[in-house]
Protein backbone atom coordinates (compact mmCIF):
# COMPACT_ATOMS: atom_id res chain seq x y z
CA UNK A 1 0.00 0.00 0.00
CA UNK A 2 1.33 3.68 -1.13
CA UNK A 3 1.51 5.58 2.23
CA UNK A 4 0.09 9.37 1.94
CA UNK A 5 3.65 10.49 0.29
CA UNK A 6 3.53 7.77 -1.96
CA UNK A 7 5.84 5.25 -0.64
CA UNK A 8 5.05 1.86 -0.97
CA UNK A 9 5.22 0.50 2.27
CA UNK A 10 6.35 -3.45 2.18
CA UNK A 11 8.30 -4.41 4.99
CA UNK A 12 6.86 -4.93 8.56
CA UNK A 13 9.50 -5.04 11.83
CA UNK A 14 7.54 -6.86 14.60
CA UNK A 15 8.80 -6.58 18.05
CA UNK A 16 7.86 -10.36 19.77
CA UNK A 17 9.31 -9.41 23.46
CA UNK A 18 10.59 -5.99 24.87
CA UNK A 19 13.00 -8.86 26.91
CA UNK A 20 16.26 -9.03 26.62
CA UNK A 21 19.22 -11.27 27.88
CA UNK A 22 21.51 -8.28 27.40
CA UNK A 23 21.96 -4.60 28.58
CA UNK A 24 24.00 -2.57 25.93
CA UNK A 25 24.48 0.34 27.39
CA UNK A 26 23.15 1.99 24.77
CA UNK A 27 20.12 0.44 24.61
CA UNK A 28 19.00 -0.80 28.69
CA UNK A 29 19.80 0.72 31.52
CA UNK A 30 22.13 -1.24 33.55
CA UNK A 31 18.84 -2.51 35.92
CA UNK A 32 16.69 -3.29 33.13
CA UNK A 33 13.42 -1.00 32.46
CA UNK A 34 10.01 -2.69 33.64
CA UNK A 35 9.28 -4.98 31.47
CA UNK A 36 5.91 -5.95 30.21
CA UNK A 37 3.81 -8.81 31.75
CA UNK A 38 3.04 -11.76 30.05
CA UNK A 39 -0.60 -10.72 29.58
CA UNK A 40 0.18 -7.13 27.28
CA UNK A 41 2.24 -8.75 25.11
CA UNK A 42 1.12 -9.75 22.09
CA UNK A 43 0.04 -13.90 21.56
CA UNK A 44 1.67 -15.73 18.24
CA UNK A 45 -2.19 -15.75 16.93
CA UNK A 46 -2.51 -11.97 17.65
CA UNK A 47 0.99 -11.29 15.87
CA UNK A 48 -0.07 -14.13 12.82
CA UNK A 49 -2.90 -11.87 12.31
CA UNK A 50 -1.53 -8.59 12.24
CA UNK A 51 1.38 -10.22 9.62
CA UNK A 52 -1.85 -11.08 7.74
CA UNK A 53 -3.84 -7.88 7.94
CA UNK A 54 -0.56 -5.84 6.73
CA UNK A 55 0.01 -8.88 4.12
CA UNK A 56 -3.24 -7.77 2.89
CA UNK A 57 -2.01 -4.50 2.10
CA UNK A 58 0.92 -5.44 0.19
CA UNK A 59 3.09 -5.90 3.42
CA UNK A 60 5.67 -8.72 1.69
CA UNK A 61 8.88 -9.05 4.32
CA UNK A 62 8.67 -9.27 7.99
CA UNK A 63 11.82 -8.91 10.68
CA UNK A 64 11.32 -10.54 13.73
CA UNK A 65 13.14 -7.90 16.27
CA UNK A 66 12.94 -7.65 20.38
CA UNK A 67 14.38 -6.78 22.78
CA UNK A 68 16.04 -10.39 21.82
CA UNK A 69 13.32 -12.05 19.84
CA UNK A 70 15.65 -15.65 20.61
CA UNK A 71 14.49 -14.65 24.54
CA UNK A 72 10.20 -15.19 23.76
CA UNK A 73 9.82 -18.79 24.55
CA UNK A 74 8.11 -20.93 21.24
CA UNK A 75 9.99 -18.78 19.01
CA UNK A 76 10.77 -21.37 16.18
CA UNK A 77 6.81 -22.01 16.39
CA UNK A 78 6.12 -18.26 15.67
CA UNK A 79 8.83 -18.05 12.58
CA UNK A 80 6.77 -21.06 11.47
CA UNK A 81 3.93 -19.49 11.62
CA UNK A 82 4.99 -15.55 10.28
CA UNK A 83 6.45 -17.79 7.46
CA UNK A 84 2.87 -19.41 6.59
CA UNK A 85 1.02 -16.53 5.93
CA UNK A 86 -0.37 -16.14 2.69
CA UNK A 87 1.64 -13.36 0.82
CA UNK A 88 4.71 -13.11 3.15
CA UNK A 89 7.94 -13.93 1.15
CA UNK A 90 10.37 -12.89 3.45
CA UNK A 91 10.69 -13.59 7.29
CA UNK A 92 14.26 -12.30 8.88
CA UNK A 93 15.83 -11.94 12.11
CA UNK A 94 17.87 -9.27 14.37
CA UNK A 95 19.24 -10.96 16.82
CA UNK A 96 22.51 -10.74 19.37
CA UNK A 97 23.29 -14.10 18.49
CA UNK A 98 23.76 -15.32 21.98
CA UNK A 99 20.96 -17.67 22.06
CA UNK A 100 21.48 -19.02 18.11
CA UNK A 101 23.56 -22.00 18.53
CA UNK A 102 21.28 -24.30 20.08
CA UNK A 103 18.39 -23.32 17.53
CA UNK A 104 19.92 -21.92 14.44
CA UNK A 105 19.16 -25.53 12.51
CA UNK A 106 15.11 -25.28 13.99
CA UNK A 107 14.89 -21.77 13.17
CA UNK A 108 15.86 -22.38 9.41
CA UNK A 109 13.73 -24.79 8.57
CA UNK A 110 11.06 -22.95 10.06
CA UNK A 111 11.37 -20.83 6.91
CA UNK A 112 13.76 -17.98 8.86
CA UNK A 113 15.38 -16.61 5.04
CA UNK A 114 17.85 -14.23 6.74
CA UNK A 115 19.76 -13.16 10.28
CA UNK A 116 20.93 -9.85 11.41
CA UNK A 117 23.10 -10.36 14.37
CA UNK A 118 24.10 -7.41 16.15
CA UNK A 119 27.78 -7.52 17.19
CA UNK A 120 29.73 -3.93 18.24
CA UNK A 121 33.57 -5.53 18.89
CA UNK A 122 35.53 -8.48 18.88
CA UNK A 123 37.21 -8.15 22.26
CA UNK A 124 35.97 -9.98 25.04
CA UNK A 125 36.72 -7.68 27.63
CA UNK A 126 34.66 -4.81 25.30
CA UNK A 127 32.01 -6.93 24.56
CA UNK A 128 31.11 -7.75 28.27
CA UNK A 129 31.88 -3.59 28.50
CA UNK A 130 28.96 -2.46 25.79
CA UNK A 131 26.55 -5.22 26.62
CA UNK A 132 26.93 -5.99 30.62
CA UNK A 133 25.68 -9.36 30.38
CA UNK A 134 26.66 -10.64 27.24
CA UNK A 135 29.71 -13.24 26.54
CA UNK A 136 31.20 -13.23 23.51
CA UNK A 137 32.32 -16.69 22.72
CA UNK A 138 28.23 -16.85 22.73
CA UNK A 139 27.75 -14.79 19.88
CA UNK A 140 30.48 -16.40 17.81
CA UNK A 141 28.96 -19.49 18.54
CA UNK A 142 25.97 -18.56 17.36
CA UNK A 143 27.27 -17.22 14.01
CA UNK A 144 29.17 -20.60 13.54
CA UNK A 145 25.50 -22.38 13.81
CA UNK A 146 24.08 -20.05 11.22
CA UNK A 147 26.55 -20.32 8.87
CA UNK A 148 26.32 -24.48 9.43
CA UNK A 149 22.54 -23.83 9.30
CA UNK A 150 22.54 -22.85 6.15
CA UNK A 151 22.20 -19.22 6.64
CA UNK A 152 23.54 -17.06 3.65
CA UNK A 153 23.65 -13.04 3.30
CA UNK A 154 23.89 -12.78 6.61
CA UNK A 155 24.52 -9.39 7.90
CA UNK A 156 26.77 -7.85 11.26
CA UNK A 157 25.31 -4.85 12.65
CA UNK A 158 28.28 -2.83 14.43
CA UNK A 159 26.86 0.32 16.44
CA UNK A 160 29.64 2.75 16.55
CA UNK A 161 30.06 3.93 20.10
CA UNK A 162 33.00 6.71 20.83
CA UNK A 163 35.06 5.59 23.54
CA UNK A 164 34.19 1.67 23.32
CA UNK A 165 34.71 0.31 19.94
CA UNK A 166 35.57 3.59 17.72
CA UNK A 167 39.58 2.75 18.54
CA UNK A 168 38.79 -0.79 17.02
CA UNK A 169 36.78 -1.41 13.81
CA UNK A 170 39.16 -2.86 11.92
CA UNK A 171 38.89 -6.42 12.94
CA UNK A 172 35.59 -6.23 13.06
CA UNK A 173 35.04 -4.81 9.33
CA UNK A 174 38.02 -7.91 8.84
CA UNK A 175 34.75 -10.27 9.34
CA UNK A 176 33.95 -9.41 6.15
CA UNK A 177 37.19 -9.80 4.57
CA UNK A 178 37.52 -13.98 6.31
CA UNK A 179 33.82 -14.55 5.42
CA UNK A 180 30.95 -13.94 3.10
CA UNK A 181 28.75 -11.94 5.44
CA UNK A 182 28.10 -8.03 5.33
CA UNK A 183 29.47 -5.83 8.33
CA UNK A 184 27.08 -3.04 8.66
CA UNK A 185 28.73 -0.10 11.00
CA UNK A 186 25.88 2.02 12.04
CA UNK A 187 25.96 5.35 14.05
CA UNK A 188 24.07 5.64 17.09
CA UNK A 189 20.77 7.12 17.28
CA UNK A 190 19.87 9.61 19.79
CA UNK A 191 17.49 7.93 21.50
CA UNK A 192 16.49 5.82 24.86
CA UNK A 193 19.48 5.35 27.14
CA UNK A 194 21.97 7.37 25.03
CA UNK A 195 19.32 10.25 23.90
CA UNK A 196 21.18 12.41 26.22
CA UNK A 197 25.21 10.84 25.96
CA UNK A 198 27.39 14.01 25.20
CA UNK A 199 28.88 14.58 21.57
CA UNK A 200 31.80 12.76 21.60
CA UNK A 201 29.91 9.49 21.80
CA UNK A 202 28.86 9.73 18.30
CA UNK A 203 31.06 8.57 16.06
CA UNK A 204 30.96 9.51 12.82
CA UNK A 205 30.68 6.11 9.64
CA UNK A 206 33.72 8.00 8.31
CA UNK A 207 36.04 6.65 10.67
CA UNK A 208 35.87 2.93 9.02
CA UNK A 209 37.00 4.52 6.03
CA UNK A 210 39.45 6.00 8.21
CA UNK A 211 40.34 2.76 9.64
CA UNK A 212 39.90 0.51 6.40
CA UNK A 213 41.04 2.77 3.82
CA UNK A 214 41.14 0.02 1.15
CA UNK A 215 37.46 0.48 1.55
CA UNK A 216 35.76 1.35 -1.94
CA UNK A 217 32.13 2.70 -2.21
CA UNK A 218 30.28 0.70 -4.57
CA UNK A 219 26.77 1.50 -4.16
CA UNK A 220 23.61 1.48 -2.18
CA UNK A 221 21.27 -0.82 -0.33
CA UNK A 222 18.52 0.40 0.89
CA UNK A 223 19.58 2.66 3.81
CA UNK A 224 23.02 1.57 3.91
CA UNK A 225 26.28 2.78 1.16
CA UNK A 226 28.00 -0.27 0.62
CA UNK A 227 31.96 -0.68 0.18
CA UNK A 228 34.07 -3.54 -0.72
CA UNK A 229 37.95 -4.78 -0.64
CA UNK A 230 39.95 -5.82 -3.22
CA UNK A 231 39.69 -9.59 -2.08
CA UNK A 232 36.77 -9.42 0.34
CA UNK A 233 34.78 -12.25 0.21
CA UNK A 234 31.84 -10.25 1.92
CA UNK A 235 31.32 -6.51 2.13
CA UNK A 236 31.11 -3.34 4.61
CA UNK A 237 28.24 -0.87 4.95
CA UNK A 238 27.75 2.25 6.65
CA UNK A 239 24.20 3.35 7.90
CA UNK A 240 24.26 7.20 8.98
CA UNK A 241 20.90 7.61 10.40
CA UNK A 242 21.79 10.73 12.16
CA UNK A 243 23.26 12.70 9.08
CA UNK A 244 21.39 11.15 6.19
CA UNK A 245 17.93 11.52 5.97
CA UNK A 246 16.22 7.84 4.41
CA UNK A 247 13.21 9.01 5.05
CA UNK A 248 11.77 9.82 1.45
CA UNK A 249 12.35 6.15 0.63
CA UNK A 250 11.40 4.65 3.88
CA UNK A 251 9.01 1.33 3.17
CA UNK A 252 8.79 0.11 6.55
CA UNK A 253 6.03 0.14 9.68
CA UNK A 254 6.68 -1.39 13.57
CA UNK A 255 4.74 -3.02 15.30
CA UNK A 256 5.61 -3.56 18.91
CA UNK A 257 5.36 -6.30 21.35
CA UNK A 258 2.25 -4.90 22.96
CA UNK A 259 0.10 -4.71 19.80
CA UNK A 260 1.11 -0.57 18.72
CA UNK A 261 1.61 0.09 15.37
CA UNK A 262 4.19 2.69 15.13
CA UNK A 263 4.20 4.15 11.68
CA UNK A 264 7.55 5.86 12.29
CA UNK A 265 10.64 4.43 14.22
CA UNK A 266 11.26 8.37 15.65
CA UNK A 267 7.50 9.97 16.17
CA UNK A 268 5.44 9.12 19.11
CA UNK A 269 2.69 8.63 17.04
CA UNK A 270 0.91 4.79 17.72
CA UNK A 271 -2.13 2.95 16.29
CA UNK A 272 -3.59 0.86 19.13
CA UNK A 273 -3.84 -2.75 17.03
CA UNK A 274 -4.61 -4.66 20.27
CA UNK A 275 -8.32 -6.29 20.60
CA UNK A 276 -9.13 -6.17 16.81
CA UNK A 277 -9.76 -8.28 14.45
CA UNK A 278 -10.49 -8.74 10.25
CA UNK A 279 -11.36 -5.84 9.02
CA UNK A 280 -10.93 -3.65 11.82
CA UNK A 281 -7.59 -4.68 11.96
CA UNK A 282 -7.25 -3.87 8.14
CA UNK A 283 -8.51 -0.58 8.97
CA UNK A 284 -6.20 0.01 11.80
CA UNK A 285 -2.93 -0.62 10.02
CA UNK A 286 -4.52 1.16 6.78
CA UNK A 287 -4.68 4.36 8.50
CA UNK A 288 -1.12 3.77 10.16
CA UNK A 289 0.14 3.64 7.10
CA UNK A 290 -1.91 6.77 5.69
CA UNK A 291 -0.29 8.47 8.34
CA UNK A 292 3.05 7.77 8.61
CA UNK A 293 4.92 11.07 8.91
CA UNK A 294 6.99 12.75 6.20
CA UNK A 295 10.53 12.20 8.37
CA UNK A 296 11.64 12.75 11.77
CA UNK A 297 13.96 15.31 13.35
CA UNK A 298 16.48 13.67 14.90
CA UNK A 299 19.55 14.77 14.29
CA UNK A 300 23.52 15.32 16.15
CA UNK A 301 21.66 17.73 18.91
CA UNK A 302 18.06 16.59 18.59
CA UNK A 303 16.81 13.26 20.46
CA UNK A 304 14.34 10.95 18.42
CA UNK A 305 10.84 11.76 19.10
CA UNK A 306 9.95 8.64 20.51
CA UNK A 307 8.99 8.07 24.29
CA UNK A 308 10.50 4.47 23.91
CA UNK A 309 13.55 2.95 24.45
CA UNK A 310 15.48 0.49 21.67
CA UNK A 311 14.50 -2.48 23.55
CA UNK A 312 10.98 -1.99 22.96
CA UNK A 313 10.54 -1.10 18.94
CA UNK A 314 13.23 -3.51 18.06
CA UNK A 315 15.28 -0.87 15.75
N1 LIG B 1 21.36 3.72 17.76
C1 LIG B 1 21.70 2.83 16.79
N2 LIG B 1 21.52 1.52 16.89
C2 LIG B 1 20.99 1.07 18.03
N3 LIG B 1 20.70 -0.18 18.43
C3 LIG B 1 20.16 -0.12 19.66
N4 LIG B 1 20.11 1.15 20.10
C4 LIG B 1 20.62 1.92 19.09
C5 LIG B 1 20.82 3.30 18.92
N5 LIG B 1 20.49 4.19 19.84
C6 LIG B 1 20.95 -1.31 17.60
C7 LIG B 1 21.74 -2.41 18.26
C8 LIG B 1 21.30 -3.62 17.51
C9 LIG B 1 19.95 -3.26 16.96
C10 LIG B 1 18.85 -4.07 17.54
O1 LIG B 1 19.72 -1.90 17.25
O2 LIG B 1 23.11 -2.22 18.14
O3 LIG B 1 22.15 -3.90 16.42
FE1 LIG C 1 19.57 -6.43 23.84
FE2 LIG C 1 19.99 -5.59 21.36
FE3 LIG C 1 19.34 -3.84 23.27
FE4 LIG C 1 21.73 -5.02 23.30
S1 LIG C 1 20.94 -3.62 21.71
S2 LIG C 1 20.36 -4.76 25.07
S3 LIG C 1 21.30 -7.03 22.52
S4 LIG C 1 18.05 -5.45 22.50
Amino acid sequence: MLDNRGRNISYLRLSVTDRCNCRCVYCMPKDGVPMLSHDDILSFEEMRDIVAASATLGVRKVRITGGEPLVRRGIVELVRMVAEVPGISEVDMTTNATLLAPIAADLRAAGLCRLNVSLDTLDAARYRKITRTGTLDDAIAGLRAARDAGFVGTKINCALVGGLNDDQLRPIAELARDHAVTVRFIELMRMGECAHWPRERFVSADEVLVQVPELERVGVDGVSELYQAPGWQGGVGLIRPMTHRFCSSCDRIRVTADGRLKPCLHSSAEVNLRGLSGEALVDAIRSGIASKPEGHRMDATHASDTPRAMNEIGG
